[in-house]
């Protein structure tokens, strides 16, 4: 799994993001139980609660140490331990053993990344991050016939990091939810969101064992 194997996972992402995008890949080592990850943790997976606190610890520790990387090589000066997001230029993710941290490097207002490990998720949560329009969209861009039903589970994940990144990317995003997010084309691993007048351009990348969605705040349409 690529969690052992940070630089290689940072490697593979700077060159699916493109020039646009500085990433900062760490793995969490083993030592401590993985941090259930939503949407969906698995089943039967219990952990006693000190020891899922030390390893939420170390985990955002490693991210955070992620983020201090990509701030240095953009040359924000803020502190990333106390840094508190949304950021215009900087996005921070960690899951299933892997903190991924993420910045623009020209202008930006607003970014955000999400990492999932690739897992079986609960097809009911569409109801919950989907909006009905997208659920819509997403069976009319299934082919007939096909085995794979619109809202499969692998779509709902790509969807659901898709989700959480534009999310992250909107500095205004206070008491906001991922339903408020309309994805034009959800059958698409790249295209634009909306919320209101704000417009956010997104795309997911596939690596073995996990998904990542980078989005950014593009302009205002109103
Ligand atoms: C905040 C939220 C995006 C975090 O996502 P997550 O999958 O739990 O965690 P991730 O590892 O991907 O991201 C964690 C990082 O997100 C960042 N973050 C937290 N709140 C944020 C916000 N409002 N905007 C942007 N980034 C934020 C933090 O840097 C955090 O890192 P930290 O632990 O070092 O502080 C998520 O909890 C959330 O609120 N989602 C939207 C609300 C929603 O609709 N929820 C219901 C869905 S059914």
């Amino acid at each position: 799994m690529y969690a052992a194997d940070p630089a290689r996972l940072e490697q593979a992402l700077a060159t699916l993001l493109g020039p646009e995008f500085v990433v900062s890949v760490a793995g969490i080592a083993p030592t401590t139980p993985a941090v259930p990850a939503r949407p969906a943790p698995e089943r039967g997976v219990t952990h006693d609660a000190p020891s899922l606190e030390a390893a939420r610890r170390t985990e955002r520790q490693v991210g955070r140490a992620a983020l201090r990387r990509v701030a240095d090589r953009l040359g924000e000066r803020v502190d990333t331990d106390r840094l508190v997001l949304p950021h215009p230029r900087l996005t921070l993710t960690h899951s299933h053993g892997v903190a991924v941290a993420v910045g623009a490097r020209g202008a930006s207002t607003g970014i955000g990344v999400d990492l999932e490990a690739v897992r079986p998720v609960n097809p009911g949560i569409a109801r919950l991050f989907l909006t009905a329009a997208e659920r819509t969209r997403l069976g009319a861009a299934a082919p007939a016939g096909s085995a794979a039903p619109a809202t499969s589970p692998d779509v709902l994940l790509r969807l659901w990091t898709v989700k959480e990144a534009v999310f992250k990317a909107d500095t205004g995003n206070a008491g906001r939810i991922l339903a408020d997010y309309e994805l034009c084309r959800p059958a698409a691993w790249s295209g634009h969101a909306t919320r209101g007048g704000s417009r956010f351009r997104y795309r997911t990348v596939q690596l073995p064992g996990h998904l990542v969605s980078v989005a950014v705040h593009e302009e205002r349409t109103a």
